[in-house]
């Protein structure tokens, strides 16, 4: 089978990691992250959340965070906002792009964000609406696209059915998140072959948490599919606050290595992502979840 000749790595570790660690770093670190990360080559930097502050005290601080970080040109530097609320507060510091998300599974999205799936996508009607206008780009994530840790199974078909109207409303991407990473690679061929169905797989994306070690091969089984865009986190920091159990994205370290092990061209130094995983895992106080960066390090 073929997989693409490039893929485009978008770094969740601000986000999606440092929302879930138990150790809250100051802004300036985080800020220090990102522009590390900036150094790096990755193009797509995922940089805070504009959520409510009681629901994720880690990132309270994101209005400082992006205002403070370096913006490098040809580096998008998405945030995640959960309503219009957080779309005002992202746009006041000036982003450029931002995230969307809710999921298959009806009980998720309730604990989640206290909502129903059509209630969140009801929500993000006018942040889609303001950002059309607004010239923001907007991605989109569907979580549990392979389990969830309320309801179980998750038919392949509600996935379909909730990244496509994401799509219809103007995602220009949507990323596929195994949020607990309970996903095996054959389940989740299926689940992209299903979605590309009714989404152009360019448009696609996907978002491995390694909680059972399964996240390369399913990264693997998806670029033999034809998607080009993989989310991880370096350090493979992080979780879900609202998924028990659920441990950190993949480590960016470890799908680089990957990539350009199998010649897929990915533009980032590996060393320097190494030595920032390493960096961050310091400021954490705790070891480095990317294999590579143990090895590369030993
Ligand atoms: P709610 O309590 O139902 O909302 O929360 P509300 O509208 O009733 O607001 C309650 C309070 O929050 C009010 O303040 C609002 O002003 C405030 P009060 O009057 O009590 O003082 N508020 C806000 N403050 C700042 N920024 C905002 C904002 N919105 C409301 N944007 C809400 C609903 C959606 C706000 C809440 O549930 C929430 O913020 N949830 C976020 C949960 C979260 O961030 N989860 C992790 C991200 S998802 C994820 O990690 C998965 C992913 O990585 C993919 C994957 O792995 O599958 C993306
Ligand atoms: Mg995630």
């Amino acid at each position: 089978m073929s997989t693409p000749s490039t893929v485009r790595v978008v770094e969740v570790g601000a986000r999606d990691g440092l929302q879930n660690e138990k150790t809250v770093i100051p802004a300036a670190t985080k800020i220090e992250l990102i522009d590390r990360l900036s150094a790096t080559g990755l193009r797509t930097i995922e940089a805070t959340s504009f959520v409510s502050p009681k629901w994720v005290p880690q990132l309270a601080d994101a209005a400082e965070v992006f205002a403070g970080i370096r913006k490098r040109d040809g580096v998008a530097y998405p945030v995640l906002v959960p309503n219009l609320q957080g779309y005002e507060r992202a746009r006041e510091v000036g982003a450029r792009e931002v995230a969307i998300f809710t999921a298959a599974s009806e009980a998720f999205n309730r604990r989640n964000i206290n909502a129903s799936i059509d209630e969140s996508i009801g929500r993000f009607m006018p942040v889609l609406e303001r950002a059309i206008a607004d010239g923001v780009r907007v991605r989109g994530y569907v979580s549990t696209v392979l389990g969830c840790p309320y309801q179980g199974e998750v038919p392949v078909a509600d996935v379909v059915r909730v990244a496509r109207r994401l799509y219809e409303l103007g995602c220009y991407e949507i990323s596929l998140g195994d949020t607990i990473g309970v996903g095996t690679p054959l389940k989740a061929r299926a689940m992209l072959r299903a979605v590309a169905g009714d989404v152009p797989v360019d448009a696609l994306a996907v978002h491995f948490h390694d909680t059972r070690g399964q996240a390369l091969a399913n990264i693997l089984a998806c670029l033999e599919e034809g998607v080009a865009v993989v989310d991880s986190s370096v350090s493979g920091t992080g979780g879900c606050p609202y998924a028990k159990g659920a441990t950190g994205n993949v480590a960016s370290e470890d799908v680089v290595y990957m990539l350009e092990g199998m010649g897929i061209a990915t533009g980032i130094d590996l060393p320097a992502l190494v030595s920032t995983g390493i960096w961050l895992s310091e400021q954490l106080g705790r070891a480095t979840s990317s294999r590579v960066a143990r090895a590369m390090t030993a």
